[in-house]
C-alpha cells in the first residue's frame, strides 16, 4: 500500500473537479489510510521549485459544489505547447518531474485530466511510475468511457442558455444562433439542441450546406414559425471548408457563429443574432449528476491504485465504472455517429443538420 500518493488536475477546467479531489483525499485518508498531496497547477507543480499542498479532510470540506480546481490547472505549459498552430508535446522534463516526487515521497499519482494531460499521464506510466487517470472534459471526446465528468453540466447550461434564446427569438421573429464549444465533436450541441429545442443543430461530424440551412429557415417561415433557433458546435464548419478559429497560432477555435449570422441576415433578410456561450459552459457549480460521477471516479481511482492497478483510467461503461489502459483512452477521440440514434432522433422530429442532401435523408 502506498503511504502518501499526489493528486493533479491538468487542462481545461471543468464542473465536477473538486468532486473528484474531495473522493480521492476522503478514500485515501479514510479508507485506506494514505496521505495525499495536492499539486498545484497541474504537472507544473512538480517542476522546479515545487508547489504542493497537504490534502486532508479538512481541505476539502466544503468543495463538492465549487466549480473551478482548488488545485488550478494548466493547458499550456512546459508539457504542452503550441508551434506553428499545432499541439505539440515537446521533450517532456518527466525526469526533473520524477526527481521531485521522489523527493516529496509521493508513491503513485492520480491524474485528472482530458485527452492531453492523459496522454502526459501515460509518459508517467512509461517510466514506471504508478498512475491513475480520471477522465474529464465538458467534450466528452473521449473514446474509452461512455462519459466524462463536467459534460452534463455543460449540456444543462447551453439548454437552459438555448430556452432563454428562444423567447427572444419567438418575440421578435429573429434567427437565434448558440455558439457552443466541444473542440472536434459535437456532443454539446447535439445535446443541448435536442433539450433545448433547436430548429438546426450544426456539428463538426456532418458538414453543414449554408443553402440546406437557409432552406430549412425558409420552410419555417412558409409554415408560420417566424423564428429560427440554431445551436453550432464551435468546430462545426460548411462543406468544404476548414473550422473557423479565433486564434489560429492557440488553436483556439470560434467565430463560426457571428459568421453563419452576418450571412443569414445578408441571405434572407431576417434579423439574426450570435450568442457564445464560451467558458460560461465550464464555469460555476457541478450539477447533480457529474458531483456524483466525479465523487464515483475518485473513489474508483483510489481503489484501482491501492489494488496494484497503474497505467490505467477510471471509465464509465454500462452504468458501472471500470478501468481501461490509459494508452487505450488517450489514442481515439470519440465523435459524434453521424447515422447514430441521437441524430436519427432528432431528424424524426424534424430538426435539421443542414446536410446537403438532407431533404432525401
Ligand atoms: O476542451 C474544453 C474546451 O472548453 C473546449 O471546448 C474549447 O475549445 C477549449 O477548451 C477552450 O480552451 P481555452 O480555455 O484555452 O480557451
Amino acid at each position: 500500500m502506498y503511504k502518501q500518493i499526489g493528486i493533479l488536475t491538468g487542462g481545461g477546467d471543468a464542473p465536477g473537479l473538486n468532486a473528484v479531489i474531495r473522493a480521492v483525499v476522503k478514500t485515501a485518508v479514510g479508507e485506506f489510510g494514505m496521505k495525499c498531496i495536492g499539486i498545484e497547477d497541474s504537472f507544473e507543480g512538480i517542476l522546479g521549485e515545487t508547489h504542493t499542498v497537504k490534502l486532508n479532510r479538512k481541505a476539502v470540506s466544503g468543495i463538492l459544489p465549487r466549480g473551478g480546481t482548488i488545485l488550478g490547472t494548466r493547458n499550456r505549459g512546459s508539457f504542452v505547447k503550441m508551434v506553428d498552430g499545432i499541439c505539440v508535446f515537446p521533450e517532456m522534463p518527466i525526469e526533473e518531474a520524477l526527481e521531485n516526487l521522489e523527493k516529496l515521497e509521493i508513491e503513485a499519482l492520480i491524474v485528472i485530466g482530458g485527452e492531453g494531460t492523459l496522454a502526459i499521464a501515460d509518459q508517467f506510466r512509461l517510466k514506471g511510475f504508478p498512475v491513475i487517470g480520471v477522465p474529464k472534459t465538458i467534450d466528452n471526446d473521449l473514446s474509452a468511457t461512455e462519459l466524462t465528468f463536467g459534460f452534463m453540466t455543460a449540456i444543462d447550461i447551453a439548454t437552459e442558455a438555448l430556452d432563454r434564446l428562444h423567447t427572444t427569438a419567438a418575440s421578435h421573429d429573429r434567427v437565434m444562433i448558440l455558439e457552443v464549444m466541444g473542440r472536434n465533436t459535437g456532443w454539446i450541441a447535439l445535446h443541448a439542441g435536442l433539450a433545448g429545442s433547436a430548429d438546426v443543430i450544426l456539428i463538426p461530424e456532418i458538414p453543414f450546406s449554408f443553402d440546406s440551412m437557409v432552406a430549412k429557415i425558409r420552410q419555417r417561415e412558409k409554415s408560420g414559425s417566424l423564428f429560427t433557433n440554431i445551436v453550432v458546435a464551435e468546430g462545426a464548419s460548411e462543406v468544404g471548408t476548414q473550422p473557423i478559429y479565433m486564434d489560429k497560432e492557440a488553436l483556439r477555435l470560434g467565430g463560426v457563429g457571428s459568421h453563419l449570422r452576418r450571412r443569414i441576415e445578408a441571405e434572407t433578410g431576417k434579423e439574426s443574432r450570435c450568442v457564445v456561450l464560451g467558458h460560461l459552459q465550464r464555469g460555476g457549480s457541478p450539477n447533480a449528476f457529474d458531483r456524483m460521477l466525479g465523487t464515483n471516479f475518485g473513489a474508483c481511482a483510489v481503489r484501482a491504485l491501492a489494488n496494484g492497478q497503474t497505467g490505467k483510467m477510471v471509465a464509465l461503461k454500462a452504468g458501472e465504472v471500470i478501468t481501461v489502459p490509459l494508452a487505450e483512452a488517450i489514442t481515439n477521440i470519440k465523435t459524434v455517429s453521424v447515422d447514430g440514434q441521437l441524430v436519427r432522433t432528432a431528424r424524426d422530429i424534424g430538426i435539421s443538420f443542414a446536410a446537403p442532401n438532407e431533404s432525401k435523408l
